[in-house]
Parts: structure tokens; sequence; C-alpha cells
């Protein structure tokens, strides 16, 4: 017998059912918050820490050190505008600017100006912890001989590009003429030091360098954590050497006079000066007469010229200076 089902109770308990399930109460009270998870692992270090180099105290201390160096009085920019754009390079802060950035400068700097930060500091290029936002770290062909490199490394090729003489003996002898004429400014040109450095400027002894200094660059020696204070302070941007620098190398230094250095190549000067002076090529207080003279007396004078010049006293390749001066002595005495 076919059994009959009563549907209707089982309709109402699922409708109460339905109803149970879709009206909730109101939402219980939050849970009390989980402990805290572990901390992570530290990351790794950044490359560079900016206040190391951007701290306050940091950039007046650099800015004081810069006002009492020579660059900072700028007294010798009046010569930019002298000849044109070519003075205005090394002569003045714009000017190095617009060579740095354009190869040249266009015209006359009629406004030259002193050396400012960004003289030399520009934009930065890796962040990391030697990168000094430098416009010139890159070595450059000499202005003297664009066959020659001058490489004193890195940020010393920064002081390169201003501090090297700006003709050779070339310029005026060959090599092999027995007589050589000169006029009275002609000469290889002030601030001599890169090419004395990396030793390549003499008219003799060409191709022995020695670069017995060329390991501290100019930096190492100029530009040392500042010392002393009030206006002697000495190293950072004072840009004046440091007795502590030498003292790096040589433990014993007491003076830039280390070993004697200074005393001998001045006295070799004086020696190579007199000779030069009866010969008649230069004037008592050192300046150049112009006139015909012989290969010998050039290349000595020429000699003279550059180690006068370079203004270390031979600091910059002891043995380059002391064989620069004997070998013009040589010639002349
Ligand atoms: C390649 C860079 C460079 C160029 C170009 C240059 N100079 Fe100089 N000049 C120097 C440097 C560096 C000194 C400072 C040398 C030192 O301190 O030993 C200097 C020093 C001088 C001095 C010596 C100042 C003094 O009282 O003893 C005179 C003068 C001078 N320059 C004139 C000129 C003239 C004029 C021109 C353009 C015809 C010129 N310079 C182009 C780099 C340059
Ligand atoms: C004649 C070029 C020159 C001028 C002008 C100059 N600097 Fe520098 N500066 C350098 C060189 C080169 C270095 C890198 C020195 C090194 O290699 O140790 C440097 C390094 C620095 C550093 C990093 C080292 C430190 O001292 O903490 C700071 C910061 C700095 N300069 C700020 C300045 C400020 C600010 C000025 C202006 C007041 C200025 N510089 C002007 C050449 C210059
Ligand atoms: C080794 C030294 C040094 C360190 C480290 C350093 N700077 Fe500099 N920075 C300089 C010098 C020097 C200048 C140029 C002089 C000036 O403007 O005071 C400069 C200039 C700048 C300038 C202006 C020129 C540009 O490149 O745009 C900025 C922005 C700057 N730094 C940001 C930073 C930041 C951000 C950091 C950290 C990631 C940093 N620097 C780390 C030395 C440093
Ligand atoms: C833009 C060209 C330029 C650059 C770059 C430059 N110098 Fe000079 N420097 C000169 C000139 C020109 C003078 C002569 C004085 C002046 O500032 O008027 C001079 C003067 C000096 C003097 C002082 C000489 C004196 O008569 O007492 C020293 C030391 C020196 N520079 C070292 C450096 C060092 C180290 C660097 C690199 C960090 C450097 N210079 C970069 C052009 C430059
Ligand atoms: C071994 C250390 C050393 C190195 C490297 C060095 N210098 Fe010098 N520099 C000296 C000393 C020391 C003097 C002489 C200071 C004195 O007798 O009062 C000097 C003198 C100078 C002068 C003349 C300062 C004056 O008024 O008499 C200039 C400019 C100069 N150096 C620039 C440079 C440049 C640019 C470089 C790199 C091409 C350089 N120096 C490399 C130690 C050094
Ligand atoms: C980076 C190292 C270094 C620094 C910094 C240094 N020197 Fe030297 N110095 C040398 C080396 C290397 C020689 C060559 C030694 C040799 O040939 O026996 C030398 C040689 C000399 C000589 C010639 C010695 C001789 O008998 O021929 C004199 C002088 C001298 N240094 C003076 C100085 C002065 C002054 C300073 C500081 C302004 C200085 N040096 C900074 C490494 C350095």
């Amino acid at each position: 017998m076919p059994r009959s089902i009563n549907f209707l109770p089982i309709i109402v308990i699922a409708l109460v059912l339905l109803f149970t399930v879709a009206c909730e109460g109101p939402a219980g009270t939050d849970g009390l918050d989980g402990a805290a998870g572990v901390n992570g692992a530290d990351g790794a270090d950044g490359n560079v820490t900016c206040l190391v180099c951007h701290s306050e105290a940091n950039i007046v201390d650099n800015q004081i050190e810069m006002a009492r160096s020579q660059h900072g009085v700028g007294e010798w920019i009046n010569y930019a505008d002298y000849y044109g754009g070519g003075c205005a390079r090394c002569h003045s802060g714009n000017g190095f600017i617009e060579w740095v950035t354009t190869g040249e400068v266009a015209t006359n700097v009629t406004v030259p100006e002193a050396w400012s930060c960004g003289t030399c500091h520009g934009l930065h290029a890796t962040f990391d912890s030697t990168d000094y936002a430098l416009r010139i770290t890159a070595a450059a062909a000499a202005t003297f001989d664009a066959t020659v490199t001058l490489d004193a490394g890195e940020n010393n090729n920064l002081c390169v590009a201003c501090h090297q003489a700006r003709r050779g003996s070339a310029d005026y002898w060959d090599g092999s003429a027995d007589s050589v004429e000169v006029g009275g400014h002609d000469g290889p040109h002030h601030g001599p030091q890169s090419n004395i450095l990396l030793g390549n400027l003499g008219a003799t002894s060409t191709g022995t360098a020695n670069t017995q200094h060329l390991a501290a660059g100019c930096v190492g020696c100029h530009m040392t954590e500042a010392v002393g204070d009030g206006v002697n302070a000495e190293g950072g941007h004072t840009f004046w050497p440091t007795v502590e620098a030498c003292q790096v190398c040589h433990s014993s230094a007491v003076d830039f006079d280390t070993f004697g250095g200074q005393t001998s190549v001045a006295a070799k000067l004086v020696t190579l000066g007199g000779y030069l002076e009866t010969v008649g090529i230069i004037d008592s207080a050192g300046h150049l007469h112009g006139g015909t003279y012989t290969a010998a007396e050039f290349q000595a004078w020429w000699n003279y010229v550059v180690i006068t010049e370079d203004r270390s006293l031979g600091v910059h390749n002891p043995l380059y200076t002391t064989t620069l001066l004997d070998e013009a002595i040589t010639l002349v005495e």
C-alpha cells in the first residue's frame, strides 16, 4: 500500500530553521588582541649615510675652511677676462663650470666669480661612500701636450684640471736645434704642480717620471682632516698641506722639510739661478729676458722655471725635482 507523506510539518520546520539562521542577533564584543609576533631580522645597511657629509656642522666647517683658502679669496680671478675664455677656464668659478659642462669657455667672462662649493661640486653619480659629487674625477689629456694623459687618480683629477702647465718645452724647442728664441712672457705658465707630481714637464730627463708621491695624490696631502683652530687651520677645505699627511708615510716628519728636501732644493735653485743670470737669460728677480739662447741654456732655464713655479720646493716629486735641477746645473755651470 502506498504511503502518503504529509509534507506540511517538514516545510514548517525548514522555514523555522531558515529564519533562525538568517536573522542573526547583534555582533558580540571583539576578542582580545593576539600577542605581537617576533621582530623580523634587520635588513642590510644602505650604501651610505647622507649625514656623514651633509650634517650642518660638517658643512659649516667646510665653509669656514674654504673662506680661509686662497681659492675662497679668489684674488686671481682678475686674469679671467685678460685674454678671453682661455684664462677664465682656470681663473674663475663660473668659467670652470662652463668649461667642464661644454668643453670650452665661449666668450670672455666679464664678471668672473670666485670659487664656491658649486665650482668643484656638482651632482652625485652613485651615492656610494666615495661619491663626493665632484665635477671631475676622470683623467684627461694634458693642456701642454694632448698626447700626454694626466692621471693623478680619481678626486685628484679635479685639481689637475687647473693646476697644470699650459705649455711644454717642445712649444719652443724641437729637441734638436742648437739655438732657441724666446720672448719675455714665454714659459710653462704658473701652477704646474700636476706635471711635477707626474714627472712630465722637464726639458731634460724626459721619460723618467719617478712619481714618488703620486700615491698621496693632491688631496692626500692638501685635504686631510683639518687641523688647528683659528686662521692657521690647515687641511680640509683650506687646501693647505698638513705635516700630519707626511707622517702617514714618514713617521719622523716634523715639517715639510722632511729629510732636508726643501732646503736642498732651495739651495740648488739659488745655484742654478746664479748661472742663468750670468748667461743673461734671467734678471736678478728671476724674470726671463727675451732673446736667442743655446739649447743648453734654454733647457737649464726651462727646468728652473718649472721647479720655481711648482712652489713645493721638491715635495711634489723629490727625486724628479733634484734630477732636473742637477741636470740643468751641469748644462750651464
Ligand atoms: C690650465 C689652467 C690655467 C689656465 C688656462 C690659465 N691659468 Fe693662470 N694660473 C693657473 C693656476 C692654477 C695658477 C696658480 C698657480 C699656483 O698657485 O702656484 C695660476 C696663476 C696665474 C698667475 C700668477 C699670479 C701671481 O700673482 O703669481 C698669472 C699672472 C696668471 N695665472 C695669468 C693667466 C693668464 C693671463 C691666462 C690666460 C692667458 C691664464 N693664467 C690661464 C691656472 C691657469
Ligand atoms: C677646489 C675644489 C673644491 C671646492 C671649492 C669645495 N670642495 Fe668640497 N671637496 C673637494 C674635494 C676634492 C673633496 C674630496 C676630498 C677627498 O677625496 O678626501 C671634497 C669633499 C667634500 C665633502 C666630503 C668630505 C667632508 O669634508 O666631509 C663635503 C661635505 C664638501 N666637500 C663640501 C663642500 C662645501 C660645503 C664647499 C663650499 C664651502 C666645498 N666643498 C668646496 C673639492 C672642493
Ligand atoms: C661622501 C660625502 C657625501 C655623502 C655620503 C652624501 N653626499 Fe650629497 N653631496 C656631497 C657634496 C660634497 C655635495 C656638494 C656640496 C654641497 O652641495 O654641499 C653634495 C650634494 C648633494 C646634493 C645636491 C646635488 C645633487 O646631487 O643633486 C644632494 C641632493 C645630495 N647631496 C643628497 C645626498 C643624499 C640624499 C645622500 C645620502 C643618500 C648624500 N647626498 C650623501 C657629499 C656627500
Ligand atoms: C678651477 C680651477 C682650480 C681647481 C679645480 C683647483 N684649483 Fe687650486 N687654485 C687655482 C687658482 C687659479 C689658484 C690661485 C689663487 C686663486 O684662487 O685666485 C689656486 C690656488 C691654490 C692653492 C693656494 C696657492 C697659494 O697661493 O697659496 C692651493 C694649495 C691649491 N690651489 C690647491 C688645490 C687643490 C689641492 C685642488 C684640488 C682639490 C685645487 N687646488 C683645485 C685653481 C684651481
Ligand atoms: C706629498 C704631499 C703633497 C702632494 C702629493 C701634493 N702636494 Fe702640493 N704641496 C705640498 C707641500 C708640502 C707644499 C709646500 C708648502 C710649503 O712649503 O709651505 C705644496 C705646495 C703646493 C702649492 C703651492 C702653495 C704655495 O702657496 O706655496 C700648490 C698650488 C699645490 N701644492 C698644489 C698641489 C696639487 C694640485 C697637487 C696634486 C697634483 C699637489 N699639490 C700634490 C704637499 C703635497
Ligand atoms: C703616501 C705615502 C707618502 C706621503 C703621504 C708622503 N711621502 Fe714622501 N715619500 C714617499 C715615498 C714612497 C718616497 C720614496 C722613498 C724612496 O724612494 O726610497 C718618498 C720620498 C720623500 C722624500 C725624498 C727622500 C729621499 O731621500 O729621496 C722627501 C723629501 C719626502 N718624501 C717628503 C715628504 C713630505 C714633506 C711629505 C708631506 C708633505 C711627504 N713626503 C708625504 C711616500 C710618501
